[in-house]
């Protein structure tokens, strides 16, 4: 990646040291990106400070910035576009933790958003990330010839967290799915609109962003789909062990842990495929990927 910062994985750089590397690239970025504390209104730049610091695994933003490091791309497009996910992402775990939604008094080690601000300023900060990542993403450096491409990196971004295809559309479906029956199909269908659509779009625009062939994003779009419908399936099974109010359309109460286990491993294999043409390239990419089946946390 051009003008990269931080330390590339290399045979001196452990996988653990480069995640480690990542996030700490990743919340400077985020750091500088949110309103400072006492910015007026105070609470609510708080309250979005609390959410997004110390913060989770950062996934979204480290494998969009792993995407783009084995395409070429441009680290300061790569860079905004990483905050965004975890934004995104952070607002969307702000949200499903709430008493209207799944109801958690915990989340990231610490007392949920609306634990310690309220609902109500729970509900506005998780708004307040939403619109800061749009604004970042228009804010996306581009020359004016590149305009084109950051129009079709918002759209993509909509349909993965909207209600047609995208998140919303997966949470929607596991609310009304609560303690009824459903198929296979539709529980395959919520996991990677819950979540799966975010993390493909996290590979997709980062490789759309860098430039990448239309065969090479098509290819990477798949990678994505599938590693994305495996985080979510590990999820459901490290969830399993907690007490949790989660409801209960996931894997392994369809199929049991040992299947479910075995099936995002399949997946994440037959995803290692997609992205065979990237060679050496891809090398770091095959590592998280597979993190996302071993995965403890
Ligand atoms: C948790 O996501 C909720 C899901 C969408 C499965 P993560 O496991 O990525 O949460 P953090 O960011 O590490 O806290
Ligand atoms: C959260 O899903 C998914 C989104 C926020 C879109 P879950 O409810 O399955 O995840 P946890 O268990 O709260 O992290
Ligand atoms: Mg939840």
């Amino acid at each position: 990646m051009k003008r990269e910062t931080t330390p590339v994985l290399t045979n001196d750089l452990t996988f653990q040291e480069y995640m480690d590397q990542r996030k700490l690239t990743i919340d400077k970025h985020l750091d500088h990106c949110l309103p400072p504390l006492h910015t007026p209104p105070e609470i609510i730049h708080q309250a979005m400070r609390y959410s997004v610091f110390p913060g989770g695994k950062r996934i979204r933003p480290i494998l969009a910035l792993t995407t783009g490091e084995a395409v070429g791309g441009d680290f300061q497009k790569l860079i905004s576009l990483a905050a965004a996910l975890e934004m995104i992402h952070t607002y969307s775990l702000i949200h499903d933790d709430l008493p209207a939604m799944d109801d958690d008094d915990y989340r990231r080690g610490q007392p949920s958003t609306h634990k310690k601000f309220g609902e109500a300023i729970a509900l506005l900060a998780g708004n307040g990330l939403l619109i800061r990542a749009f604004q970042l993403l228009a804010e996306l450096p581009a020359q004016a010839a590149e305009k084109e491409s950051k129009v079709a990196v918002l759209d993509q971004i909509c349909r993965a967290i909207g209600t047609t295809q995208g998140m919303l559309a997966g949470q929607v479906m596991d609310l009304v799915k609560k303690g009824k029956p459903f198929s296979a199909q539709q529980l395959e269908q919520i996991h990677s609109a819950k979540t799966g659509a975010l993390i493909e779009a996290s590979v997709c625009c980062a490789a759309f962003l860098s430039g990448a062939s239309e065969e090479a994003c098509k290819k990477l779009g798949t990678f994505g789909r599938r590693i994305g419908l495996a985080f979510q399936i590990v999820d459901d099974i490290l969830d399993s062990s907690q007490a949790s109010s989660k409801p209960p359309a996931t894997y392994p109460a369809m199929y049991g842990f040992e299947a479910s286990r075995k099936m995002a491993i399949e997946l994440v294999e037959k995803a290692l495929q997609d992205i065979e043409f990237l060679g050496s390239r891809g090398e770091t990419l095959t590592e998280l990927a597979r993190y996302i089946s071993v995965r403890r946390i």
